[in-house]
């Protein structure tokens, strides 16, 4: 799976990828994950399912040449987003996803949910689900965009501050309204994307969580 949505590329993560991840993880996360995880889960969990988004340069990839056809080199564009899920019998279940902190705002996130969902729903998943911090706000908007709600609550679930977490669900992923609903809001995204091509990183960061 490769899916270009300039400036962005998504495509699966590979092994390769994980020190850009681990950058983008140690800033987003108060408990990030460890680079052995990520070896866990890209190389031995068969249910994982790791994509990152990749920011092409100035919005498209450059040509390939003879030269660079025939050497077989493949431009790596910097990884600006990634998430992943677990499939179990026909649940999704979203393990992570975060955007570079200089690149928020911009719909870097919404799109990693997006092609998660999508793929999600390929691989024949009819609910997605996932735990979120109670006062990720910013998180929980994204969700509640995409249809999730609020269908429980995990106490004490994250081990830094004993927060807790709300677990966020949206069900029926195939019915027609739904697919319609995805299909109304790539195209949003999309060509909010496009718009985004020539602007800059964000000089200040925030973070969110
Ligand atoms: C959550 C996260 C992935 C969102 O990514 P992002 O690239 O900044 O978000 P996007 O630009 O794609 O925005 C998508 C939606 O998120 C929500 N959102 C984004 N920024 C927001 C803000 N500052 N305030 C409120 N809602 C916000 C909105 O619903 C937005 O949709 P809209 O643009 O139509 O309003 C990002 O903030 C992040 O990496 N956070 C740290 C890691 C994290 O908390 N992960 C979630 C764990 S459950």
């Amino acid at each position: 799976m490769i899916e270009h949505v300039p400036p962005y590329k998504v495509e699966p993560m590979q092994w390769g990828d994980v020190p850009q991840v681990m950058a983008i993880e140690r800033t987003a996360f108060t408990l990030p994950w460890s680079d052995y995880t990520y070896r866990h889960e890209l190389l031995e969990n068969r249910n994982a399912h790791y994509l990152v988004a990749r920011r092409l340069n100035g919005g498209v990839l450059s040509k390939s040449t003879w030269l660079t056809r025939l050497l077989k080199i493949e431009q790596k564009a910097p990884v600006v987003g990634y998430g992943g899920f677990w499939i179990v019998l026909d649940e999704a279940h979203i393990s992570t996803i975060a955007s570079d902190e200089q690149w928020r705002g911009r719909g870097i996130g919404e799109l990693m949910l997006l092609a998660m969902i999508e793929r999600s729903i390929e691989l024949g998943a009819g609910e997605v689900t996932l735990e979120v911090r109670v006062t990720n706000r910013v998180a929980q908007s994204l969700y509640r965009k995409y249809g999730f709600e609020v269908v429980g609550q995990r106490p004490g679930y994250y081990r830094d501050n004993n927060e807790d977490a709300d677990l966020m669900t949206v069900f029926k992923v195939d019915r027609p309204e739904y697919q319609a609903k995805l299909k109304a809001l790539r195209a949003a995204l999309e060509d909010r994307l496009r718009r985004e091509v020539t602007r800059l990183p964000s000089p200040e960061t925030s973070r969110s969580v």
